[in-house]
């Protein structure tokens, strides 16, 4: 079933210049990106975005992490995108993670991580709406998905 989730290229993936490089993963998967833009996020968007984690130890360091650079966030698109994309980030602990996901091959430590994704239909929602406008989304489809999709 088709499903559209949420995801972000953290500071550390921008900065270490990986945005092409994890973009071209969710790309080559089979995932398309419906909505995308580059900001900054301001300390008020970062907690409601991680309010689940209000209170944790690692709260207030992943605000500040969130909030020291600009940011890629996307609407991602596809059949059950929401656990693929997981599948395809990889385990939140870098050190765990497999290779061949993105925290796995790309990442070592936890508190710098490259990359969020929704971790459920809800989450992914709620998220999406934190970020983007229904004007933001681009409906299209790419023309190798009748390969993708039997
Ligand atoms: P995310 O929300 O960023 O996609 O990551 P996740 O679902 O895999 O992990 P979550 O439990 O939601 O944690 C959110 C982010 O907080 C940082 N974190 N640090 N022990 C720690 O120091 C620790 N635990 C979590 C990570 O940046 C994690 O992605
Ligand atoms: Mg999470």
């Amino acid at each position: 079933m088709s499903e559209t989730t949420f995801t972000m290229l953290k500071p550390d993936c921008v900065q270490r210049g990986l945005i092409g490089e994890v973009i071209s993963r969710l790309e080559k998967k089979g995932l398309r990106i419906t909505a995308m833009k580059m900001i900054n996020i301001d300390r008020e968007t970062a907690a409601e975005h991680y309010k689940e984690h209000v209170g944790k130890d690692f709260y207030e360091p992943l605000l500040e992490y969130i909030c020291s650079g600009p940011v890629v966030v996307m609407a991602v698109t596809g059949d059950s995108a929401i656990s693929v994309l997981r599948t395809v980030v990889g385990k939140t602990d870098p050190k765990e993670a497999s290779p061949g996901t993105v925290r796995g091959d790309l990442a070592l430590e936890v508190s710098r991580n490259m990359i969020h994704a929704a971790d459920s239909k809800e989450s992914a929602e709620r998220e999406l709406n934190i970020f983007f406008d229904e004007e933001e989304y681009i409906d299209y489809r790419r023309v190798e998905e009748d390969w993708i999709y039997p």
